[in-house]
């Protein structure tokens, strides 16, 4: 019956501490892996920033953020102190635009955009010299290979986007190519991921006391920490710079010790990139209202539960959004649960069966952040830190609007950790792709 089917789908979502152990260990194999030689499952990419900001930085820049859902424009003004102003302006991706063979749509959306914020904000600087161009910092979230601060290429597409032709493409030099072509005054100086922007915000906004890893749980989920150089195996040339920045690209993990459920599997042959971003795919926004949906359709089909009837919301591959399952589990009320799904066509017999679609709700979100603490926790231990306090800046939707995110993963760190986290605090580092692309761009134009 329905309850047992609950319960037996429940087990299947749990991740025991052990199996948390294990993927730590896995985790950490991965990553000595990608630090040694290109082309192995964690991308490792090194960011080629040394050093992390003291908060004392100032300076005006630009900043472009090219995240799962928006773009954004921004101007930033960096005060020193941890201080900062900013001005943005922010536009909706069309799927079309990152579903297309061709890549010039979007870097012509983006050059627009560009644009636009220029006329609107800084119409005095159309027409400068060269020299005088505006510097702009490009907050680009996904898996790039780097050969200096700017130089970049595209390794392929996570987030549901899919542009074959912008594979291997330089985006920093080809934006910076359209903005001349379009006479605007901005150079690009500094290409970096989401999660670099996040631990430099995160070091600049909290006085740095020992700001350790960036980390986004949102559409895609992602970290970046701070190597020594001497043990990036494959890191030719560091500039005799000691410490590197590193975008993991964790989300492409895949671990052992933690089985997919049908779910999961299902999930991931309905996805552009089959095969591909499995620790993402369990975990991050773009994919548990997924996987609620797909839930929800075994039931629905197999037990009998909404008498059988699956409505078009729940047919529709991708047509439960994340932020229904976080209007769920906020509140274990049967009212609650009835009230949220009645919208989509979902009618429960009685109470207990809501709380029951309540608890399948619950435990797909416990189990993402119940992952989420395996990549942290790995990193913490083994990159020095163990029994020293250590911070870390955490951005994206799920920290923000998912209930207890933050929350269930301290607990499934207590569980791996012990008394150790209580020595990690974790933070959100706000506007972290903006001022991180200023900081990062600020570091570019001084070591020039
Ligand atoms: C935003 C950052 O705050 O968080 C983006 O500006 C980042 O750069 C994003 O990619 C991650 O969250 P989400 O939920 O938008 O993917
Ligand atoms: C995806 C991207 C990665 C990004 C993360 C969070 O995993 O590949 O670059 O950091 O999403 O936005």
């Amino acid at each position: 019956n329905l309850e047992q089917a609950v319960k037996k789908l429940i087990s299947d979502f749990e991740c025991p501490t052990d199996a948390l152990k294990h993927a730590m260990e896995d985790f950490d194999e991965l990553r000595r892996k990608g630090l040694e030689k290109d082309d192995e499952m964690l991308a490792m990419a090194p960011a080629y920033i040394s050093s992390v900001p003291t908060g004392e930085e100032t300076g005006d820049f630009l900043a472009l953020d090219l995240g799962g859902t928006n773009l954004r424009v921004c101007w930033v003004r960096l005060l020193g102190e941890g201080k900062y102003e900013m001005k943005q302006s922010k536009a909706t991706l069309p799927r079309e635009i990152v579903r297309n063979e061709s890549a010039q749509p979007l870097v012509d959306f983006i050059c627009d955009h560009i644009e636009l914020f220029i006329n609107e904000n800084f119409p005095e600087k159309v027409g400068v010299p060269e020299k005088e161009f505006l510097p702009m910092g490009f907050t680009f979230s996904y898996p790039m290979s780097q050969r200096s601060i700017v130089d970049t290429t595209l390794i392929r597409w996570t987030k549901g986007f899919n542009i074959p032709e912008a594979i291997g493409l330089d985006f920093g030099s080809t934006l910076t190519q359209g903005m001349k072509d379009r006479k605007l005054p901005v150079v690009i100086e500094a290409v970096i991921n989401d999660t670099v922007g996040t631990l430099v915000t995160r070091a600049y906004t909290s006085n740095a006391y020992n700001t350790i890893m960036g980390v986004i749980f949102g559409t895609g989920s992602n970290g970046a920490y701070i190597e020594n150089s001497s043990d990036i195996p494959k890191l030719n040339d560091a500039g005799n710079k000691e410490k590197m920045l590193i975008n993991i690209e964790w989300g492409a993990s895949s671990f052992k010790s933690l089985p997919a459920t049908r779910y999961d599997l299902l999930l991931d042959h309905d996805t552009p990139n089959p095969g591909r971003q499995m620790f993402e795919k369990r975990v991050s926004g773009m994919y548990l209202g997924e996987l609620f949906r797909r839930a929800l359709f075994h039931l629905i089909k197999v037990y009998n539960f909404n008498n059988g009837i699956i409505p078009p919301s729940v047919t529709d591959s991708w047509s439960l959004e994340t932020s229904v399952l976080s209007r769920i589990v906020v509140n274990r009320s049967a009212e609650n649960i009835k009230e949220v799904l009645r919208p989509y066509g979902i009618r429960f017999r009685d109470d207990s069966e809501a709380l029951l679609i309540y608890d399948v709700a619950y435990c797909i979100g416990r189990r993402s952040a119940r992952i989420s603490s395996v990549p942290i926790a790995s990193l913490y231990l083994t990159t020095g830190h163990a029994g020293k306090k250590a911070d870390i800046g955490v951005d994206g939707s799920l920290v923000e609007h998912y209930p207890n995110f933050v929350g269930m993963l301290r607990d499934a760190l207590k569980d791996v950790l012990g008394e150790d986290e209580k020595n990690i605090s974790i933070g959100i580092a706000k506007d972290g792709s903006g001022i991180g692309a200023a900081l990062c761009a600020l570091q570019a134009v001084k070591e020039k």
